[in-house]
């Protein structure tokens, strides 16, 4: 449970707001490199952390994140011309560089561009993303390589769908690890929509028990679920501040998946879904498959900016019929139930009125981590997180017998190049 004052300050993520400031801090994800697929193409409308954004691919190739609205009358430079490593209004030609600079005025006898300045992001790409630093230039941390951005398709698939309904609240349920044999769980063997099956240790085991391991980065975190005999089925993650979480892909997979919830508004995020495979495996179906709940065209609408076709407006297409008899929540696609429960929820949850439990730790911790994110930056300091510590995570999981130390064999697994094989004390 928050206080009122702690929802906001942990929600709003607009500029000048306690957590924009911090946010600001970290890269982000923008868009997907295709969707700027030439130099001097079409430019794409981005919203980031309530900012009303256009990127475009320069002369060079090289990605530009500038302010939408152009600074003389405030036309929206998504109609504007990519031309020679810059983008030009429409209605009087005054033209910026990736930085924002003005750099012509062409309705000017006497130009003063170098008065002129719109905000100018800076990015880089990686496996298959554009990348976005919104904060203070001098402060720009080192560029977010984490493990899997390393790799090339197709042993790495990346996709994206929008989530109505606050960043923290999409965040929260997706690092909550007690719900996923519960939320997405089928009810027979075999339903005729995908489902956690029957037959899953996660299923097969108790309720978890979660802990939580503070790290330089955020935390790892285990959920430990007691078998009937007596071995231990552990699947252990990370959350990377602020809002990137890795998990384990199943049972016996050299692979790793992930999300990263990326506001772009106070009221809506995007969910960003990557699998890659350390050990060579083709990912690229993962794009199309529709278990996930992320196939383009059936669940997002990527000609209505990816938002999610199954929404609050249509009831989730939720079918009663197969809820009584085949999955849990009778709504199609994993991911897709968590987008209907989280934006449920309307579209910032009321946390004042919660009740947590010991369920809930991994929950609790992320607030505490954000909180003291929010209080560094706001006495000049940095926030945890953006440092490279991150690099080389991953996430795993096995099924462990009763006197065999699961740490042992699972931390050398999460922490693969490391000399670190042990995470710190818990302190949660
Ligand atoms: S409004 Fe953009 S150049 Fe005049
Ligand atoms: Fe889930």
């Amino acid at each position: 449970m928050l206080s009122h004052e702690e929802n906001e300050r942990l929600t709003r993520v607009g500029p000048g707001t306690p957590m924009g400031n911090t946010m600001r801090r970290y890269w982000m994800p923008a868009l997907l490199s295709w969707e700027l697929p030439e130099p001097d193409g079409a430019p794409v409308r981005v919203r980031l952390l309530g900012e009303d954004l256009v990127a475009f691919r320069t002369t060079d190739g090289k990605v530009g994140l500038v302010d939408e609205f152009c600074a003389h009358r405030g036309v929206s430079l998504w109609l504007g011309r990519n031309e020679d490593n810059g983008i030009r209004c429409v209605f009087h030609g005054w033209k910026y560089d990736r930085d924002g600079q003005c750099v012509e005025q062409m309705n000017e006898q006497r130009p003063f561009c170098s008065k002129v300045k719109i905000a100018g992001y800076p990015t880089v790409e990686m496996a298959g993303v554009v990348w976005a630093y919104m904060g203070p230039r001098d402060k720009q941390p080192a560029p977010p390589n984490y493990d899997w951005t390393l790799y090339s398709q197709p042993n790495v698939a990346v996709n994206k769908g929008v989530q109505e309904c606050n960043w923290l609240q999409a965040l929260e349920g997706g690092i909550d690890t007690s719900h996923f044999t519960i939320l997405h769980r089928a009810l027979k063997k075999n339903p005729i929509q995908y489902a956690v099956s029957v037959d899953s240790p996660g299923m097969k085991g108790g309720a978890p028990t979660i802990e939580v391991e503070y790290t330089d980065y955020g935390y790892a975190y285990y959920g430990v679920r007691p078998m009937a005999d007596e071995s231990r089925y552990v699947r252990g993650y990370h959350f990377v501040m602020p809002f990137t979480a890795l998990r384990p892909p199943g049972p016996d997979k050299q692979q790793v998946h992930g999300h990263y919830w990326v506001p772009i508004d106070d009221e809506n995020c995007m969910v960003w879904n990557f699998y890659y495979s350390y050990g060579g495996e083709d990912m690229s179906t993962r794009i199309t498959d529709g278990h996930s709940g992320n196939s383009y065209g059936d669940f997002i609408d990527i000609n209505n900016g990816f938002r999610p076709v199954r929404n609050r407006t249509n009831g989730w297409m939720i079918d009663r019929a197969i809820q009584k008899t085949e999955t849990f929540t009778g709504i199609e696609g994993i991911n897709q139930q968590d987008r209907a429960v989280q934006e449920s929820m309307r579209p910032i949850v009321d946390r004042t009125k919660e009740n947590l439990g010991p369920a809930d730790k991994a929950i609790i911790a992320t607030r505490l981590l954000l909180l003291k994110a929010v209080a560094a930056v706001e006495q000049g300091g940095d926030p945890v997180g953006i440092a490279p510590s991150y690099y080389e995570l991953r996430a795993a999981e096995g099924t462990y017998p009763k006197n065999v130390d699961w740490r042992g064999e699972l931390l050398p697994r999460m922490y693969p190049k490391s000399k670190k094989q042990k995470a710190p004390e818990s302190a949660a």
